[in-house]
């Protein structure tokens, strides 16, 4: 497979699908497992992985690290290779399926509608070739435009992820640019086709917070200008608060908790979801958050544990009577909001969180005198369980939908 490729920058001759119907989300991924034979055993990367992202919106996907975000991320785009990967489930873009589908089909796909920001920048760009002919052969492919239109386009993008003096930075080689330009020069061959679906895999990881800022902004408008769905992988809660319409909590390989960003941000049902939010250091010092990092590893993906794979790590697993969580794999269930399910067998994971975990990692959060919460954070409770139960497909506590319409990132069947 060539660079441009990979990056979604090639175009095949067939048009993608559509959605069937129009509200129909535009990327549906069904009951998605994928695994990888090794001489050690198989390794169950992603189990039983369903979501759905609508047009316009944007699903933010968190988890440690080998959780299967960029595995399950790269399925939806036809990336892994057949002969050493096992894939099953349904993963529809557009209405077209993606799993089984032939390389002609996969090829349009990542030509003409969707494209992927890769985690590691040199995965997309070919060190042979010129960034700017890389960028200006992907919009050639996909448009009918001259040699000299394409290269305008290669260096506007270029201009607009950030390169300075686009216009001579463009004939520059990979190796020529550092690892934050060449992340750029990845996300701007990513986007110059305007992809109705982006999958951007830790896009600004590399990236200062200014040139990051500006990135985030870019997307943004993409979406707001093409409607584009957007799957945003990323270890930055803060991303996830700015951009994300809903979340997708991964664990093991498989959804752990789902639902609109402000309740799972503020209400969150599953330890795992805890731990990660109560593993990030303020660093404005703005708070009192304290650093509670998770104990322990994530688990073997050769041999998962039995039950609750969280259970070797969790501080509650004696909170649920007998072995439950040592021997029976919790279903992914409705939590106390509409749109919000997590997987757990907690019977009062709300009140336990209320209680005891958030007093321990955010002590601000609650009045010293009366031990109840601060009003603030009663008022932004009040909002979800209000917002969610108006609107339950669309996430709460945006000031306006950024075009498009709702999106139901829910790991659910759609
Ligand atoms: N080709 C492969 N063969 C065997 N195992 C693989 C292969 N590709 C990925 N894996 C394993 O699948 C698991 C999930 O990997 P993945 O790259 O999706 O993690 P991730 O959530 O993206 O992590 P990170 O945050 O570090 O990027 C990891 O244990 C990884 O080692
Ligand atoms: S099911 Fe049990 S082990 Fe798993 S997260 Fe819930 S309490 Fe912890
Ligand atoms: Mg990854």
């Amino acid at each position: 497979m060539t660079a441009p490729e990979q990056a979604g920058a090639t175009a095949g001759t067939m048009e993608f699908g559509r959605p069937a119907a129009q509200d129909d989300p535009y990327l549906v991924v069904e009951n998605l497992t994928v695994q990888f034979p090794t001489h050690d055993g198989i390794v169950q990367a992603v189990t039983d992985l369903s979501y759905t992202v609508r047009s316009g919106q944007t699903l933010g996907i968190v988890g440690e690290s080998g959780s299967g975000k960029s595995v399950s991320s790269m399925a939806v785009l036809g990336l892994h290779n057949p002969q050493s990967t096992r894939l099953s489930g349904s993963i529809r873009v557009g209405g077209t399926e993606v799993i089984g589908a032939d390389q002609q089909t996969l090829r349009s796909l990542r030509g003409n509608d969707a494209a992927m920001i890769f985690q590691d920048p040199l995965t997309a760009l070919h060190p042979f070739y010129a960034v700017g002919k890389q960028i200006a052969e992907a919009a050639r492919m996909h448009n009918d435009i001259s040699k000299a239109e394409a290269r305008r386009r290669a260096i506007d993008m270029l201009d607009r992820v950030g390169i300075p003096q686009a216009s001579s930075r463009v004939d520059d080689y990979p190796h020529q640019f550092s690892g934050g330009m060449r992340q750029r020069a990845m996300i701007a061959m990513a986007l110059v086709n305007n992809p109705q679906l982006l999958i951007a895999d830790e896009p600004t990881t590399a990236l200062d917070v200014t040139v990051q800022a500006q990135i985030l902004d870019l997307l943004q408008d993409l979406q707001q200008e093409y409607g584009s769905a957007i799957v945003m992988i990323t270890h930055d809660l803060g991303v996830i608060a700015e951009v994300a319409d809903d979340v997708l909590v991964m664990y093991g390989g498989r959804a752990v908790e789902t639902g609109p960003t402000k309740a799972i941000l503020t209400l969150p049902e599953m330890p795992y979801t805890w731990g990660l939010l109560s593993s990030v250091p303020d660093i404005t010092g703005a708070t009192d958050v304290r650093l509670i990092p998770i104990p322990g590893t994530p688990p073997s993906l050769l041999n998962p544990p039995t039950g609750c794979s969280f259970h070797p790590r969790c501080p509650h697993v004696d909170k649920v009577p007998g072995e439950l969580c040592r021997t029976t794999l919790p279903e992914l269930t409705q939590a106390t909001h509409p749109g919000h399910r997590k997987r757990c067998h907690l019977v009062n994971p709300d009140e336990i969180y209320l209680k005891e975990v958030l007093p321990e990692a955010a002590p601000d959060l609650i009045d010293e005198e009366t031990g109840e919460l601060i009003p603030e954070l009663q008022v932004q409770l009040e909002e979800i369980q209000q917002e969610t139960h108006d609107h339950p497909t669309k996430a709460p506590g945006r000031s306006a939908p950024r075009g498009g319409d709702h999106v139901r990132a829910d790991p659910e069947k759609p």
